[in-house]
């Protein structure tokens, strides 16, 4: 790579897959972002086994978990492969079975960054989390278990790390007709026993969420596989609940499609405005890795979160 390669980028495009600072397109969809000693990590699903030109001959292949770093949100930097996809058939990790929506925490008490996954197999029948730990917030990262939380289904997982250090897992449960909220134990590794199923019969996925002026809100979105749907958010007083649904916070042309997007984290604080910032998947399959990105920032208006279309990413970050 030659230096003319490494250029600052102001801004990315809404809706496409964006590049990093060597201009190779950014593999981590259905990801999350950790802020740790002031750089951004962002994990998530390396899809570059699914390219456009696959000819058929060459099955499409799962490479694993990839984490690039940031001082901006902007200008990203491909860390690497943290946890990679594996040849054994017999792994949680293999090549020809689902990885999606890894999610990364930090344990102060342990010290370890704990990186929890949806795993499952080629018809999402196995439903389980996985989680992995690594000594450094680039890895590597080991993978030590799945499980179902509490003995029920899990798919389309997300972490939320609350401001009292504690943890929850949150997961689509009951064939997705259920949202189960797992509080983890203290060192992150394991559910802790105490769990309750939210929006029963609502059969949302794609969670994301965020404490904002003290209260806890959820972007979400419905079950209608890599197709966009309207998304759905809501509010609680304490993250166990119980939750408020909200509606569909998009507004604008193409809001019950959610601008083609499907979330997949809150980031709680944005560049310039410091407002959270909700990130999208854009999927564009089979081949996955053109899928795209969209980041817009969280408004609150009547005690109701709104997302805006905006052209790109940051965009103005001065508002009204
Ligand atoms: C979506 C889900 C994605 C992926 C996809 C597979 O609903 O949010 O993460 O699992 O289904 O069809």
């Amino acid at each position: 790579m030659s230096l003319s390669t490494i250029e600052q980028v102001k801004m990315h495009e809404n809706g496409e897959c964006w590049r990093d600072q060597a201009g190779q397109s950014i593999q981590a969809h259905g990801g999350g972002i950790l802020l740790h000693d002031g750089v951004y990590y962002w994990y998530g699903e390396d899809r570059s086994g699914y390219p456009l030109d696959t000819d058929g001959q060459r099955k499409r292949r799962n490479v694993g978990v990839s984490c690039y770093s940031s001082t901006d949100l902007v200008n990203w930097t491909h860390v690497g492969v943290v946890l990679p996809a594996v040849d054994d058939p017999t792994h949680d990790l293999h090549i020809h079975r689902v990885i999606e929506r890894p999610k990364v925490i930090y344990n102060p008490g342990t010290k370890q960054f704990v990186m929890w996954l949806h795993v499952d197999s080629p018809d999402y029948s196995y439903a389980r989390a996985g989680v992995a730990v690594a000594d450094s917030p680039a890895g590597p990262f080991r993978y030590l278990h799945s499980l179902r939380p509490n003995g029920f289904m899990s798919r389309d997982q997300t972490l939320f790390l609350d401001v009292d250090g504690q943890a929850y897992h949150i997961g689509a449960s009951d064939e997705n007709a259920n949202t189960m909220i797992s509080r983890l134990t203290d060192d992150y590794l394991n559910v802790s026993g105490d769990f309750c199923k939210a929006f029963p019969g609502r059969y949302m996925e794609a969670f994301a969420f965020v404490r904002h002026e003290g209260r806890y809100w959820m972007i979400a979105s419905g079950c209608t596989g890599w197709k966009p749907n309207a998304a759905r958010s809501a509010v609680a007083e304490t993250f166990m609940g119980p939750w408020e649904e909200l509606g569909n916070p998009c507004v604008g042309e193409n809001a019950d499609l959610t601008f083609g997007g499907q979330s997949t984290f809150i980031i709680p604080q944005g560049p310039a405005t410091h407002e959270p910032v909700a990130m999208f998947d854009v999927w564009r399959p089979p081949a996955l890795a053109t899928s795209g990105y969209v980041w817009l920032p969280i408004r609150w208006k009547n005690g109701r979160m709104e997302l805006h279309w905006q052209p790109n990413w940051p965009g103005d970050t001065k508002r009204p």
